[in-house]
């Protein structure tokens, strides 16, 4: 399973960038409201600079020609951007419109396996599913991932299945063990992901035997050689 990144934050994707293990990045009109910049343009390039891999610029429409405008606006930006398109009835027209156009999307905000299998019908490249969202509301968020990777491998079908709104590294274990293509964490998860307390303990201890026998390392090297 790939890791995406989940933020518009320019110092978490460098940051994650440098550890070498993000293949991708997802903002939404949501996380880039929580930034400084307003030029939206410019923050999706900058992105699309530091992350070679897809970053998903997300439209913000609900018309079918007005999402097809923006989208094709947005993908003007950069040859790595991939356009969020919501999963409505209008988003479906402009899905289908703009795959057939080239126009790589992200068919977003999909809830249920129907939304997620119409998405990919209409030649969607990804589609996110928001687990998070569907546990706040009562229901099995990673059910649905996995019932939407099992449909698209049995026919099968090329969009590839995103694990999205999560909230804690357990959800990206399960999102691997159910076959998710890629799980799009923020920023705390992802530091969440690579800590674990024992670690640490056992980082510290070995630091400390090693002190330990400083003195005797320091013996040997000044011990004359016979
Ligand atoms: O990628 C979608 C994600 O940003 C939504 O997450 O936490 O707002 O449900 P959340």
């Amino acid at each position: 399973m790939l890791i995406f990144l989940d933020t518009a934050n320019i110092d978490h994707i460098r940051q994650a960038a440098r550890l070498g293990i993000i293949s991708g990045i997802t903002t939404n009109p949501t996380l880039m409201s929580k930034e400084a910049t307003t030029d939206y343009q410019s923050a999706i390039k900058e992105i699309c600079s530091i992350v070679p891999g897809p970053v998903s610029a997300e439209v913000v429409a609900e018309g079918t020609e007005e999402i097809i405008e923006q989208a094709q606006h947005i993908s003007a930006w950069a040859p790595n951007v991939v356009i969020k398109v919501p999963a409505t009835i209008s988003g479906l027209e402009a899905t289908s419109a703009l795959a057939k156009d080239n126009i790589k999307v992200n068919f977003t905000l999909c809830f249920s396996v129907n939304q997620a299998l119409l998405g990919a019908l209409a030649g969607a490249a990804y589609v996110s599913i928001f687990v998070g969202r569907l546990d706040d509301a009562g229901h099995n968020g990673m059910e649905v991932v996995k019932d939407v990777v099992q449909v698209f491998r049995q026919y099968p079908l090329p969009t590839q299945v995103i694990a999205a709104s999560i909230r804690h590294p357990e959800h990206c274990v399960a999102a691997a063990k159910a076959g998710a293509h890629i799980a799009t964490v923020p920023f705390a998860v992802l530091m969440q992901m690579i800590r674990h307390p024992l670690t640490d303990v056992g980082v510290s201890r070995f630091l400390a035997d090693w002190q330990s026998i400083a003195h005797v390392r320091d013996q040997s090297k000044s011990a004359p050689r016979s």
